[in-house]
């Protein structure tokens, strides 16, 4: 039975860039503090933990206590979201859960003129002590109104895994088609879905599409996230600022992967709907 959640508070720990005076560092990378609070009971989640591990830094800047978080939630196996994980382990103690895809610790390469290994910085095995270790493709709730959405259906809009492969282990490179690309997905009570993008590789418009079909709710309130725009035409992304605007979601953060140029056409298309934001921002739903 879906559940709901009566608000959730969201602290941009990690992103390309900086969004407030309080000495937080940016870098090429995303973390998300998730604050949710049902029936008088508070929860906290970290979706993504960055790239380097300056989302601890970060934290302690902002005042957010790493030490308090119960779930830690893994977008996908890139090493911008996974590569702080360690580092913030140290903080939250062996009892966190760490939920994700199994998909995220294939070993995950771009091909752009050479060969980079763009996967997590760590293997299993490393994560298997130091923390509940929850490996799942389908759908689960983390806590009241509140959901992994495991792997993203696609209904054929675009998905961004440009030049992206995976090594198996008898060494052939195949397509990686990121199935293990997963959003949170937040139900807050008389507002709709809140839904919280790492990367956005399956595109944010199949992500709309599953988790109004999964969850049965069709209002979709706000997006946050990276919306892998930036090698994108500024005529796509008036199309995806058309159907958004189309689903009349009132609140859209772009953060991380977007872009700078896709953000102008953000603010441009559907102004009222798109707020600038960085590490350090809070939005409050
Ligand atoms: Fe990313
Ligand atoms: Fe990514």
């Amino acid at each position: 039975m879906l559940t709901y959640t009566d608000s959730v508070k969201m602290i941009v720990l990690v992103d390309n860039y900086a969004a407030t005076p309080s000495q937080v560092l940016a870098e090429w990378g995303l973390s998300i503090y998730v604050q949710v609070r049902s029936e008088g009971r508070t929860y906290n989640i970290l979706y993504d933990t960055g790239q380097t591990g300056i989302v601890v830094n970060n934290a302690e800047r902002l005042g957010v206590d790493l030490s308090k978080i119960s779930h830690i939630v893994i977008s996908h196996g890139h090493y911008d979201h996974t590569g702080g994980l360690l580092s913030v382990l140290e903080r939250t103690g062996r009892d966190v859960h760490v939920i994700a895809h199994p998909e995220i610790f294939s070993k995950k390469l771009v091909i752009r003129g050479t060969l980079r290994y763009i996967g997590a910085p760590f293997t299993k095995r490393d994560l298997e002590d130091k923390c509940n270790l929850v490996l799942t493709r389908d759908l689960v709730q983390v806590c009241p109104g509140t959901y992994f959405s495991g792997e993203v259906l696609r209904y054929g809009y675009p998905e961004y895994t440009p030049d992206m492969y995976v090594a198996r282990d008898d060494g052939r490179l195949i397509r990686d088609s990121m199935p293990d690309d997963a959003a949170l997905i937040i139900n807050v009570r008389d507002k709709g879905l809140v839904i919280v993008t790492g990367c956005g590789h399956s595109g944010i418009l199949n992500i709309l599409e599953y988790a109004t079909s999964v969850t049965g709710i069709r209002k979709v309130y706000a997006i946050v996230g990276g919306l892998h725009q930036e090698k994108e035409t500024p005529e796509r992304v008036r199309e995806l600022c058309e159907m958004l605007r189309k689903r009349d979601i009132k609140l859209i953060m772009p953060l991380h992967c977007t872009g700078i140029r896709a953000l102008h056409v953000f603010l441009s298309e559907i102004p009222d709907r798109t707020i600038i934001g960085g590490a350090g921002s809070i939005i409050e739903i």
